[in-house]
């Protein structure tokens, strides 16, 4: 219950939904136009087209009107067959998400343990693919941002584990947090499905989500055995071929979908990236100067997206969360599944800036100190400090 009456703007700090910028929010109030008419083939040929460098590929994307995890069923149906084995490796709360959504299709998962504070192992994966002489294991799945712990895996160092075995397995990777925020390259990493999501790093509200497909992939469907109809690759590439789509799409989100990737080429995607790094070192420097933990172990996998702070002992992180909210209006991410109560998640991506993410580490130590914890005051100092030093050109 808010007992503060909050004036000015909410800050909306989670790792997603991400703030939406006003001129997408705008490019989104037009009129619905008809989806089987010639304006509409322009602008969905535009899309498929400008909608590439952020995949880093140029091959097909796919668009769902759906959630992130209508993407991830999408990418499981178009490539596997009942029984087909899956190695997915415990990240986090979203992949634990979506290897039980593949037993639940009728997949078999080797599910690799994790402690929530690491990346996938590309160890772990050469080991269980060298293994694999058979070659039963016919896809490896994996989270490039876990959004529930704020740990990244490195994509491109588990594609040369798999290539280092020789292993023909597909590689199909969720990038829902990462995709417009960090770093990626279907084609050069040798992905065989990117999923995706509008609502994250594409500062979309929440409602498309993505398949890019390689040509691998594309083969794979031929053969695959899984029920789909929906999801299915096929109708909707041959659709938008000649400029429509096999269902009626959410035309006003694709228009901001248009606004959203001029915004996001205009800064120049190195920059995007840089400044999401840059906005998490700045968080992580504020995390230490108040002598708390940040949740992610190994520095070569820290996200760029969101920084999840380990709460200590005797305290409830969403009584912190809450307390944050009711005073200074401001929503952070809860602990989910494992995590409930221990961590609270800060996001940093997405259409932000400087003073915006000093807005925000000030409302999390006014909030610590207010919640008894003894924070002192050196974070937002030492956050300041980062963001004072001038931004590498990219
Ligand atoms: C990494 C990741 N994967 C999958 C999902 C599920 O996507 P959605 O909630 O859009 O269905 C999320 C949602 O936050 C996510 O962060």
């Amino acid at each position: 219950m808010t007992t503060t009456i909050p004036t000015g703007r909410h800050f909306l700090q989670i790792p997603g939904p991400t703030n939406v910028p006003d001129s997408v929010l705008r490019a989104m109030a037009a009129p619905t136009i008809d989806h089987r008419g010639p304006a509409f083939s322009d602008l969905l040929a535009e899309l498929l087209h400008d909608i590439k460098p952020v995949f880093g590929t140029a091959g097909p994307v796919v668009i769902y009107p759906a959630s992130g995890t209508g993407a991830w069923e999408a990418a499981l149906v178009n490539t596997l067959s009942p029984g087909d084995r899956v190695l997915c490796f415990e990240t986090g709360h979203f992949a634990t998400l979506w290897q039980e959504m593949a037993t639940r299709l009728g997949l078999v998962v080797e599910f690799v343990p994790g402690d929530w504070r690491h990346g996938a192992s590309p160890e772990a994966a050469a080991e269980r693919l060298a293994a694999d002489t058979e070659h039963r294991i016919k896809a490896v799945c994996v989270v490039h941002n876990e959004t529930s712990t704020g740990v990244t895996s490195r994509i491109a160092d588990i594609r040369r584990a798999i290539d280092a075995t020789g292993h023909p397995a597909l590689y199909l990777v969720d990038t829902i947090s990462s995709l417009g925020s960090l770093d990626y390259r279907h084609d050069e990493w040798g992905v065989d499905v990117t999923v995706s999501g509008s609502q994250k790093g594409l500062m979309l509200p929440p409602g498309l989500s993505f398949n890019a497909v390689s040509d691998k992939a594309l083969a794979a469907a031929e053969t695959a055995r899984l029920p789909r109809s929906y999801w299915d690759w096929t109708p909707i590439l041959g659709a938008n071929a000649t400029g429509f789509t096999s269902y009626t799409p959410a035309t006003n989100m694709l228009y901001g979908l248009r606004e959203a990737l001029r915004i996001l080429y205009a800064e120049g995607l190195e920059n995007v990236y840089a400044r999401h790094a840059r906005h998490a070192e700045a968080t992580r420097a504020a995390v230490r100067g108040w002598g708390l933990e940040v949740l992610c172990k190994d520095e070569r996998e820290y996200s760029g997206v969101l920084t999840a702070v380990v709460v200590p002992d005797g305290h409830d992180a969403d009584r912190i969360r809450d307390l944050i909210l009711d005073r200074y209006d401001m929503s952070l991410g809860a602990g989910l599944g494992r995590l409930a109560g221990r961590v609270f998640r800060i996001g940093h991506l997405g259409h932000t800036n400087d003073l915006t993410l000093a807005g925000t580490l000030a409302g999390v130590q006014m909030g610590l100190r207010a919640s008894g914890l003894d924070v002192g005051t050196e974070g937002i100092n030492a956050a300041l400090d980062v963001l004072g030093r001038p931004a590498a050109p990219a």
